[in-house]
């Protein structure tokens, strides 16, 4: 076995350098090379102090995730630790890169703390519907005081230097050698009593910001277990001697890492490194990439110009004529403002951004460009238009890209000579915020192509999945099957707030029809008008969105759409719901109430179905992918894992005879996968299909 523990001393001190790539997680053998040595310098008379440290590019990541669900091997990390803050000489932790989690905690059993000047430290344990479960709880309030623990616990967010410094998380920030001034630090505190923070009394907090905290946490968990049962350990550390609130936070962990969140949400921190593998691409150098151009500065442009400005690309902005030109700048001034009013950027790092920007509105420009989107209108026309021109201007080794949310990519890939560097990179709204990125493989879209295409999409911080190409991609595709079923439900006897309570229950930030109603009723008007002609008769249709329009009712803009808002307050319309009663009742479909459950059940049954054939159809590589788009691009709650994950949960058997009954009620548009059906044949889940 690999040494996962570089023992090695500087005179008195012994360093103990934890080294299990890639990010030095604490699995099994790291525990029990650190309690080893740990006890082993009690005795050695040449040690005076400990200095723990990690190689590579971080301290460590914290818990090995690979063994979550497995049960746990001795020794356990909060023994370890307790061992760790036990010991009678001083023992420093130098933390660089992130210490995050058991990481993190490795650092409160220690008697002092520095961390290098970039250095991150936190506890994401939440992040995976987990709590710390080696002493963090207890320990952190100790050191910190229970209003900023709790922050830290419940959100989960890592904090940088500086701040960990001021909040006394560290001792000490190093100011150039992480490493020489630990052990300096080390050689200070020889001889000297340790403070424990186990023996210590949490300092009281004040009541006002306590609770302040408390609602804070209870806000923002909307429907997660984890940052609850943060705020009642945290609230222990206050009561309970420290042996005892251990113990409770050891039972909290367990509890957690069998619950059915914390599943879902592993499940997607494994989807999201996976995602980027493709075993095609295996062995494929990506393309430089350094200076963008984007056509189009409308909502789309303007927001992945600010993306890609952000992760230090040089961007040219390209517009139709001057004025939509400095509509366009406008915008992305307006995005850069906002950043500043939020304080998340200051006014240098806006003028530092701004200076790798080129508005333009010659054509001619692009040229120097290593890959152009484009974000006009979503008008097959204008775009191919376009194209054709790209395509006498553009060197034929430029990456070419199109942001529709629908258009098929062939035609547009027909216009460039060369198709093969052509590919769709579809981005959500707002596209600096959004973490999504569709990456759409054309048919004749290159390797080369798509490896580019997933480093840019690294480097913007985004999660990128593939598609292949069809109506709406893997997302809209689903969505367009989830809003149809919701109206379906409108024919049957729901009510537009009984959906969207159900699914706002369920977890989602916002129901289906206030989503409609912040959107825009007049863009889903529209494109039902350019459809019509070519809608099958036979799909079941609900014309409501068109009833709606007609009177003018488009949405929040409006004042009223689905809703009525007043002073943006969502308010149900008596008039909207005798609207969908009386259709209701034209249709002759019987009508009934509706559980909160059964919306539910019929929404996922709708998206797993359709799921499983973009999987089968090869749109979407692997279940987790979709899992990825639904959670990040549409609001699928996270801690459910995705809708195929979930769909696993409540067993496949289960959707597909919900599937049945969906076709037999919903008819043609609505058949049943085949995919679906020879899973539950075979007995296997959607996890089999990722592999895992
Ligand atoms: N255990 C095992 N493997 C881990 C891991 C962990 N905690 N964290 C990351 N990895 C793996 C990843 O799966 C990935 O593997 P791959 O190369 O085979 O795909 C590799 O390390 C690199 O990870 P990233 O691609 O995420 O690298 P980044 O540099 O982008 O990010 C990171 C590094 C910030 C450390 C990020 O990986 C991260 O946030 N990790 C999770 C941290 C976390 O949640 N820790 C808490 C664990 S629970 C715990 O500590 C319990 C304790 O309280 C008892
Ligand atoms: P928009 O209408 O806000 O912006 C389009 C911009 O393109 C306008 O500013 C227009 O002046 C400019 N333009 C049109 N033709 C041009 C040309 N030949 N040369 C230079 N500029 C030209 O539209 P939006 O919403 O930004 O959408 C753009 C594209 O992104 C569409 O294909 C849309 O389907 C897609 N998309 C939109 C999303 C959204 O939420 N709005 C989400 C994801 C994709």
């Amino acid at each position: 076995m690999a040494e996962v523990l570089r023992i090695s001393r500087e005179g008195e001190v012994t360093i103990l350098e934890i080294d299990n790539p890639p990010v030095n997680a604490t699995s099994q053998a790291v525990r029990r090379a650190l309690i080893d040595a740990v006890q082993r310098a009690q005795s050695e008379i040449e040690t005076k102090a400990i200095v723990i440290c990690g190689a590579g590019r971080t301290f460590t990541a914290g818990g090995d995730i690979t063994e979550f669900g497995k049960p746990p091997r001795e020794p356990h990390l909060p023994d370890v630790i307790n061992r760790i803050e036990e010991s009678a000489k001083p023992v420093v932790v130098a933390w660089h890169g992130t210490a995050l989690g058991g990481g993190c905690e490795i650092g409160l059993g220690a008697h002092k703390r520095i961390i290098a000047k970039e250095g991150l430290v936190g506890l994401p344990e939440v992040k995976l519907g987990l709590l710390p479960g080696a002493g963090g709880t207890q320990r952190l309030p100790r050191l910190i005081g229970p209003v900023a623990a709790l922050d830290l616990i419940a959100s989960g967010r890592m904090v940088s230097a500086p701040e960990a410094l001021r909040l006394g998380l560290v001792d000490a920030v190093a100011e150039k050698d992480l490493r020489r001034e630990a052990i300096a630090l080390a050689r200070g505190l020889i001889g000297q009593m340790q403070p424990r923070l186990s023996l210590r009394a949490t300092p009281a907090a004040e009541p006002e910001a306590w609770q302040a905290m408390v609602e804070k946490v209870n806000r923002e968990a909307r429907g997660r277990i984890a940052p609850q049962r943060a705020i009642e350990l945290v609230s222990q550390s206050l009561t309970l001697p420290f042996a005892t609130g251990q113990a409770n936070e050891r039972r909290a962990f367990f509890e957690l890492m069998n619950s059915e969140q914390s599943r879902g949400l592993r499940h997607l921190f494994l989807a999201e490194r996976e995602a980027g593998k493709r075993p095609e691409l295996a062995g494929i150098t990506p393309r430089e990439v350094k200076q963008v151009g984007i056509i189009g500065a409308g909502t789309m442009g303007s927001g992945i110009a600010v993306a890609f400005l952000d992760a230090g690309y040089k961007v040219m902005l390209l517009e139709a004529d001057d004025v939509a030109l400095q509509a366009g700048l406008d915008r992305v001034n307006g995005l850069y403002l906002r950043s500043i009013r939020s304080g998340r950027i200051d006014e240098n790092t806006r003028l530092e951004r701004l200076s790798n920007l080129a508005p333009t509105t010659e054509m001619g420009r692009l040229a120097a460009c290593d890959l152009v989107i484009e974000a006009v209108f979503e008008d097959m026309g204008v775009k191919l238009e376009l194209m054709k021109k790209l395509a006498g201007l553009l060197p034929s080794s430029t990456l070419v890209a199109t942001n529709t949310s629908y258009l098929d990519l062939e035609p547009m890939a027909d216009a460039l000579p060369a198709p093969e560097r052509f590919l769709g990179l579809h981005f959500f709204s707002p596209a600096h915020v959004m973490k999504l990125l569709e990456i759409v493989r054309a048919r004749r879209t290159s390797p080369e192509a798509l490896a580019t295409a997933l480093a840019i999409g690294r480097k913007l911080k985004k999660i990128a999945v593939i598609s292949g190409v069809c109506e709406g991609f893997i997302g809209n595709r689903i969505l367009a099957k989830f809003r149809a079923q919701c109206e379906f439900m409108l024919e049957e006897g729901a009510l537009p707030r009984e959906i969207d309570a159900a699914m706002e229950a369920f977890g989602l930030a916002m129901g289906p029809f206030a989503v409609q109603d912040l959107a825009g009723l007049d863009i889903a008007w529209a494109r039902r008008k350019r459809l019509a002609g070519t809608r099958d008769p036979a799909e079941r249709d609900v014309p409501l969105v068109d009833r709606l329009c007609e009177e003018g009712r488009f949405g929040q803009k409006a004042g009223k759409g689905w809703y009525v808002y007043d002073q943006g307050r969502r308010l149900a319309d008596p008039h909207v719901e005798a609207l969908v009663r009386a259709h209701a009742a034209s249709t002759g479909r019987p009508q009934r109430a509706f559980s909160a459950q059964e919306i539910q059940n019929r929404v996922v049954t709708a998206m797993v179905n359709e799921g499983a054939k973009i999987l089968a159809e090869g749109i979407a590589a692997r279940p987790a992918d979709i899992d990825l788009v639904l959670v990040n691009g549409y609001g699928f709650p996270n801690w459910r894992g995705g809708p195929m994950h979930y769909a696993d949960g409540l067993g496949l058997a289960q959707i597909l005879a919900m599937a049945k009954s969906a076709e037999a009620r919903d008819g043609r548009g609505f058949e049943v996968a085949g995919l679906l059906a020879e899973l539950v044949a075979g007995q296997r889940n959607f996890a089999a299909l990722n592999g895992g």
